[in-house]
């Protein structure tokens, strides 16, 4: 019988202009239009393996078999993947990230869009991006971004409910590294999808998502011509607006730690230096930095230098997801 096996490599990406909140949570549909990056050197590699001798689906992360609702959550989608290509075998699903898991660097995103591939691929299917990107999007909104490569959008089209990532720059376009202070690897209390459903409650969240239309295109203009005063004026703002609605939503969240502000004030004091730098949070306290490639040398080590840093990864923009060999190594860089 023929293997019904395959890997795939994802990255994770980090958002300029964020979602947060949900159009229609059903159909999976965002509240608002996004803006990504794919973090290069960050990846999560999966291997998924159907076999008719099993009677449900196994999935270990990083060596260890997932229980409680992350199992729940993968096996959710594989029923979802399951439904759109109409097969009923269940899968050993093998996955490892070479970043911390949970700790705000989207790994939902890098481990759905690798399933998604993965798990189309071992059934011999050979799904379109726009394809693999509406399938990802089922296990977690932002795995939609982490199929395409490179620069990143996500537009919903509420009039037809198509609603899939596509890539507006090639990775080689802008040489920006993400260099992201780790200050904490701790997995969060509430995870985005719980707390986006907070995201209506607050009186902030209207404004902010009347303002995203502006925001994305600004951002998008400023990516296209490299100009990184626009992208870190608008990176900045979209950040402070997503983080204004996580803290005035009922009950409030707070992601951001004593540490993640430490950051951001140092990040505003190299500005007024004059240097290209900005930051911005997702749903965790680590903050990603971002600059232009060439003033990184001098950016990571005032990083490692800041009070309750315990480590910097860097990436510069990363490919689209992609079939891999089982046994690729996967390393990460830790600077
Ligand atoms: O789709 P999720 O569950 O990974 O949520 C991602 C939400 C943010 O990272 C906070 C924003 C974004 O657009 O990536």
């Amino acid at each position: 019988m023929m293997t019904m096996k395959a890997t795939a490599l994802a990255h994770p990406n980090i958002a300029f202009i964020k979602y947060w909140g949900m159009q229609d949570e059903d159909l999976k549909l965002p509240a608002n239009n996004s803006i990504s990056m794919n973090i290069g050197c960050l990846s999560t590699r999966t291997t998924v393996e159907y076999d008719p001798a099993l009677k449900a689906d196994e999935i270990q992360l990083n060596g260890s078999y997932l229980s409680g609702a992350g199992l729940a959550r993968v096996k959710s989608f594989m029923c979802h993947l399951r439904q759109m290509t109409g097969h009923s075998l269940f899968a050993r699903i093998n996955s490892e990230n070479n970043f911390p898991t949970g700790a705000g660097l989207a790994s939902s995103a890098s481990a759905f869009a690798a399933l998604a591939l993965a798990g189309t691929a071992a059934l011999g299917l050979k799904l379109s991006e726009q394809e693999l990107s509406n399938l990802a999007r089922w296990g977690s909104g932002s795995a939609c971004r982490s199929i395409p490569g490179g620069f990143v959008e996500w537009r919903t089209d509420s009039s037809t409910h198509q609603s899939y990532a596509a890539s507006f720059a090639s990775e080689q376009h802008w040489k920006l590294m993400d260099c992201i202070a780790i200050v904490s690897s701790e997995h969060k209390q509430i995870g985005s999808e719980a707390g986006m459903r907070l995201a209506a409650t607050s009186p902030l969240q209207g404004a902010r998502i009347q303002d995203t239309e502006r925001r994305f295109s600004q951002c998008r203009q400023a990516i296209l011509k490299h100009d990184f005063m626009t992208l870190s004026q608008v990176t900045e703002l979209d950040c402070s607006m997503m983080h204004a609605v996580m803290m005035t939503s009922n009950p409030p969240l707070f992601y951001w730690q004593p540490q993640s502000l430490g950051i951001i004030m140092a990040v505003k004091q190299w500005q007024a230096k004059g240097l290209p730098v900005t930051y911005t949070l997702d749903a965790g306290p680590n903050v990603h930095v971002i600059c232009p490639q060439e003033i990184a040398g001098d950016i990571l080590p005032r990083l490692k230098k800041i009070p309750g840093v315990l480590e910097v990864l860097k990436g510069l923009p990363g490919g689209p997801a992609r079939l891999i060999p089982e046994d690729s190594r996967l390393e990460s860089e830790k600077v």
